[in-house]
């Protein structure tokens, strides 16, 4: 053969090799690229209608109604009977039940005991994909209304708006207590990357929050930093309280589902990890992959939310979890047991004719951090999962402040 012949066929073959590596590398990547199917086509800016985003997004609606399935939610009183003498002149002491599904909130609201619809129209900032336009709508008089006068304007539960632009599907964030929160943090709502976004999106609603007094408004109590220890310090600075104890006459601060201020500081969340990494993880749906729109135990589909990093088997895991959460579970118990024994304590000694009042003050500061730092373990998911170690410091806080206050209280009586 002749040089220039054989020099052909080697680049003949040559380009052969490459466009089939390339082929092969377009559909591998294909394969392993998550199906961003849109934006297909206008979703008008305001859609509150989740099912009107499906016709556009098919796979995701039908996940999204996979939340149905979570439908249990039995009352908290079950496994913690201590809360309703914890929480005695509160709405919670009424009725407290666990969640379940997002699906399911306009339901569970308009459901709810009487005697928790006294935070108003309030209520449904955390329930409804309405609420954000309703906050338009009324302006900062939103939040002075009753649960009534808004009751039958909202009846989408959370969806699809809440947490992406209708234009571009990027995630964004709707509810303004969060942004006011990040902004006196001076951090750019603008500036946030995707994967803080991937748990800030959660954070619009799982966190801690009180109504400022006279305006009533949703904040967020996060000025002096996110942890127990700090957002009691905030209140304290401002002597606030947000009820009076009816049996120990102690003025108390109410603690929120704190899973995004608890998972901050974790293990994952060091390790660059976002709520979304566990509770929407990456599933296939016939050809494509699509993340997760079921939110939910992540032990419910532990092959997808965990093993993707640890290769020690889902018996290994599941074992793990359940070792932290007995023993938080276990603290709690201990940790409600001390703060009813300062509560039963402080009222003796509140009808005791001649106490020492100093004291019987200094019981009361000391029984106001001991509800706190159980109430913050207790009302947040997950069973201290999210930050084992610093669910445990606070309870073992909480077990040791409410053990000073029943010493304080009886002092208070000699
Ligand atoms: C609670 C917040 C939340 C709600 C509600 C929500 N999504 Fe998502 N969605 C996410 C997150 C987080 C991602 C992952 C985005 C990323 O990693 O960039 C995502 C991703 C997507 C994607 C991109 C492809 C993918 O699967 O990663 C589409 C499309 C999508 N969602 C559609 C929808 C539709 C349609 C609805 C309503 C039926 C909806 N989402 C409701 C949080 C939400
Ligand atoms: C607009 C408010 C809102 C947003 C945003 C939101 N959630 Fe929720 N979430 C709720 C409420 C309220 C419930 C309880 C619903 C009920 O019981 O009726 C809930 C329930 C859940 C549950 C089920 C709990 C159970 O015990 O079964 C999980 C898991 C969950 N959310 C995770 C997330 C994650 C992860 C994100 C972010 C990707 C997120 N949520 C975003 C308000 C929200
Ligand atoms: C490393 C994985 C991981 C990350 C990251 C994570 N979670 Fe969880 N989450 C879990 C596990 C495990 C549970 C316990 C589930 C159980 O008890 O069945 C849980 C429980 C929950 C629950 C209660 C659900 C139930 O069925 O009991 C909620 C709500 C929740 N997480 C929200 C969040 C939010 C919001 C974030 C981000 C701020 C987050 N999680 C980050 C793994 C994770
Ligand atoms: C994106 C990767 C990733 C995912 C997903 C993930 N983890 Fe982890 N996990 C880590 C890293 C990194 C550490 C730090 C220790 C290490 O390097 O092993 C860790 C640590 C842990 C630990 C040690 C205890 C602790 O909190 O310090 C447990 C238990 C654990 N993970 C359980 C889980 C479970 C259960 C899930 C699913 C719900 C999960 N992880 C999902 C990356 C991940």
């Amino acid at each position: 053969m002749e040089a220039s012949k054989v020099k052909q066929l080697v680049l003949l073959g040559a380009v052969a090799v490459l466009v089939v590596a390339l082929a092969c590398v377009f559909f591998f990547n294909r394969h392993n690229q998550v199906a961003l199917e849109g934006p297909r086509g206008e979703i008008a800016g305001d859609e509150t209608h989740s099912a009107a985003w499906g016709e556009f997004y098919p796979a995701h609606w039908d996940s999204y109604q996979d939340n149905m399935a979570n439908s249990a939610n039995p009352s908290h009183f079950e496994t913690k009977p201590y809360m309703q003498l914890i929480y005695a002149g509160t709405g919670f002491a009424a009725e407290f039940n666990e969640p379940r599904g997002h699906v399911y909130t306009i339901e569970d609201v308009n459901s709810i005991d009487p005697a928790r619809r006294k935070a108003g129209a309030s209520c449904f900032t955390c329930k409804s994909t309405q609420a954000p336009e309703m906050i338009r709508e009324y302006g900062d008089q939103y939040y002075l209304m009753n649960f009534e006068q808004l009751q039958d304007e909202i009846t989408e539960p959370i969806g699809c708006l809440d947490c992406h632009d209708p234009k571009t599907m990027k995630l964004r964030l709707t509810r303004p207590a969060l942004i006011e929160a990040l902004e006196r943090q001076g951090r750019s709502v603008e500036k946030l990357t995707n994967q803080e976004l991937r748990s800030l999106v959660c954070a619009q609603c799982h966190v801690t929050y009180y109504f400022e007094p006279d305006t009533k408004k949703i904040t967020f109590p996060w000025d002096k930093g996110l942890t127990a220890e700090e957002i009691l310090t905030y209140f304290d600075a401002k002597d606030f309280s947000e009820w009076i104890h009816p049996v120990a006459g102690t003025g108390l601060v109410k603690a929120r589902h704190a899973e995004y201020e608890t998972f901050m500081g974790s293990t994952h969340q060091s390790a660059g990890l976002a709520c979304a990494d566990c509770h929407m993880p990456y599933i296939t749906v016939g050809n494509k992959k699509i993340s997760s729109h079921v939110w939910q135990s992540p032990l419910n589909n532990i092959e997808q939310s965990c093993t993707v990093c640890h290769r020690n088997g889902t018996e290994w895991l599941r074992d793990r979890v359940r070792t932290i959460q007995t023993q938080v579970k276990e603290s709690q118990d201990l940790a409600g047991a001390a703060v009813v024994a300062a509560i039963n304590e402080l009222k003796i000694t509140r009808e005791t004719p001649t106490v020492n009042k100093t004291k019987l003050e200094e019981a009361m500061a000391l029984h106001r951090e001991a509800q706190w730092y159980l109430d913050y373990v207790m009302v947040t998911n997950g069973y201290g999962f999210h930050n084992p170690t610093a669910t445990l410091n606070n309870l073992s806080i909480a077990i040791d402040k409410a053990h000073k206050a029943v010493a304080k209280a009886r002092e208070a009586r000699q």
